[in-house]
């Protein structure tokens, strides 16, 4: 695997593959990778000819009193994971690489970025969008590979890329989770082994109310969104952020629940680690 910390030499090395015709395919991350992020890789490798992984844990997504400082970072145990998925191309830049100097053009998904997660977290999904438009201008994939976990993550990439006429496909995979269910996370690594056993409740509460909608035929957003929020207020130790019901496709809301185009998504705080799942019908 060739690491790459400079945008320039990455570029240049970039251009010679495709210039011999090799496709490349792309799965940014944060880094501190798990299993969730290692089905991304397979999948890249699987059909790329070239698989590139950046690691940049980017400050601009984080707002005031988030974790940036303490966001999980381990770049040796992830350079030996990267090697073992045999991928060909690590970014793994310094932040004076990605923004040297006041970054003024930003992506703003409007409409998309300020409901849900966006909502609770206001310009994070704008430092999300900016920093991929970044890296996909910086390592121009054919391909890039991204989690339904950070589901309105993947809708608003989807609309840039249309919106903005960028030239990469975007391809997903479905949430990993662990034995328990646990939707695998990064910042799981900030919860307890008896905050984990708490944490299994939200998939347990969604898994339950994916069956009422599917097999009884529950399509009321409120009786569903009811039953999670009960659900969830039972488990001593969880304090709901939100539980919603919302359109996949565009994310608005609608009076009855679409099996074909659904998103029912959930954030919780355990302590103070925030945590989100959801499931999803429908493409996407
Ligand atoms: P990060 O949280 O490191 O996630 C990188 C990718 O892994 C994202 O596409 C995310 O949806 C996917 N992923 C994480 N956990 C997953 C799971 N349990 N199952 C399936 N996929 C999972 O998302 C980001 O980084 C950043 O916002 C980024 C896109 C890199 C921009 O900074």
């Amino acid at each position: 695997m060739k690491t790459f910390k400079s945008i320039k030499s990455l570029r240049k090395y970039i251009l010679s593959l495709k210039k011999e015709g090799d496709s490349i395919g792309f799965v940014p991350t944060m880094g501190f990778l798990h299993a969730g992020h290692i089905e991304l890789i397979k999948k890249c490798v699987s059909e790329n000819d070239i698989s590139v992984v950046s690691i940049y844990v980017n400050p601009k997504q984080f707002g005031e009193g988030e974790d940036f400082s303490d966001y999980p970072r381990d770049i040796n145990r992830d350079m030996e994971i990267l090697e073992n998925e045999r991928v060909d191309i690590l970014f793994y830049p310094e932040n004076s690489e990605m923004y040297p100097e006041k970054q003024l053009a930003l992506v703003d998904v409007r409409g998309l970025s300020d409901v849900l997660c966006g909502k609770r977290r206001p310009g994070h999904f704008m430092g999300v969008a900016t920093v991929v438009l970044k890296l996909f201008n910086i390592v121009n994939p054919d391909m890039a590979y991204f989690g339904q976990k950070d589901a309105q993550q993947l809708v608003i990439i989807k609309k840039m890329v249309k919106d903005l006429n960028v030239s990469v496909r975007i391809k997903s995979i479905p949430i990993i989770r662990d034995d328990n269910g646990l939707a695998l996370s990064s910042r799981n690594s900030y919860l307890s082994n008896n905050e984990k056993i708490i944490a299994t409740q939200l998939s347990k509460a969604l898994f339950k109310a994916k069956s009422m909608i599917e097999n009884d035929n529950i399509l009321d957003p409120l009786k569903i969104i009811d039953f999670i929020q009960e659900r969830l207020k039972k488990t001593g130790g969880i304090n709901i952020d939100y539980v919603e019901i919302r359109r996949l496709t565009d994310l608005s809301e609608s009076g009855i629940i679409d099996r074909k185009d659904c998103i029912v998504a959930v954030a919780i705080y355990i302590g103070k680690v925030r945590l989100i799942d959801n499931f999803i019908l429908g493409e996407i």
